[in-house]
């Protein structure tokens, strides 16, 4: 296993957020961490980068997150956060792009090879006609595209995703999880993403793990376990599981409030 964490606790003002959670997961998948408001998800993402204190033990590839430093930490993590009011200043995105690959050394990449991974990873994502343009003045859903981008330009092991296309158009959501998934599988990274939409954790997702009240309900692969029980439990709503495409998909639909 290239990402584990054990005994994971966090508790904040004195509440136990997480408990003694115990996460795997492989290179090259996707694991959708999903579970109701406030079950914890943003907070084990915080946790891993430090944002929060964590007890207990994460790593990435063998490397303990959660007693290295801040560095490291940078090197190995890319972090798509909930909250993007971090794209609040008064840079272009090709801007960002070079002084996100700067790593520790403190200086502006300006080398050549900067400006091609940050042209490269525009088209990756389809974004190049933003290069101009300051994150603060787009979209909600632009700004969350250019946040990817600048997390993955890092080359991270590690990627958290934090209910990445929460808010993007329908085309959005299948072209940026269609490149997350083969970036995923072609760098062998690990990727976690927390999502709302069954469906999307349905399609994109390898493995799934439901967090309940800050401990881990249920995990395994996603069609064993995103099942109408699993949800019933965790977010109190009777679901259907309807096959697409003979069978290519399955879509999740939330029938009522139980
Ligand atoms: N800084 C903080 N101090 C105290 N409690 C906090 C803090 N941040 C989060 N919490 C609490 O921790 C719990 C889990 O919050 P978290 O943001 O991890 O939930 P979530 O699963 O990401 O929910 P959502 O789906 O709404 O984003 C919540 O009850 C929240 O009130
Ligand atoms: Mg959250």
């Amino acid at each position: 296993m290239s990402f584990s964490t054990t005994d994971y606790q966090v508790t904040l003002r004195g509440r136990t957020i997480l408990d003694n959670l115990a996460v795997n997961a492989a290179p090259g998948r996707t694991l959708a961490i999903l579970g109701a408001n406030g079950a914890g998800k943003s907070t084990f993402m915080k946790g891993l980068c430090g944002l929060v204190a964590a007890r207990g033990a994460a790593s990435i590839d063998g490397t303990d997150l959660l007693t290295a430093s801040p560095t490291t930490r940078a090197q190995l993590i890319g972090y798509v956060a909930q909250d993007m009011a971090h794209l609040d200043v008064r840079l272009s995105t090709y801007e960002l792009l070079l002084l996100a690959q700067q790593g520790a050394s403190r200086r502006w990449a300006t080398g050549q090879q900067a400006q091609r991974n940050a042209s490269d990873m525009l088209e990756l994502l389809g974004l190049q006609r933003f290069a101009e343009s300051q994150p603060g003045e787009l979209s909600g859903g632009e700004r969350q595209m250019i946040s990817l981008a600048l997390a993955l330009i890092r080359s991270p092991r590690l990627l958290l995703l934090d209910e990445p296309t929460s808010a993007l158009d329908l085309a959005n959501q299948l072209q940026i999880l269609d490149a997350v998934s083969a970036y995923t599988r072609e760098h062998n990274i690990v990727t976690l993403a927390i999502f709302h939409d069954m469906n999307l954790a349905s399609r994109y997702a390898d493995d799934t793990l439901m967090l309940h009240r800050g401990k881990v309900f249920c995990s395994g692969s996603t069609p064993e376990t995103l099942t109408p029980a699993n949800l019933a439990h965790v977010y109190g709503v009777d679901c259907r599981a309807l096959s697409v495409d003979d069978g290519r998909f399955t879509a999740v639909y939330p029938v009522s409030v139980l």
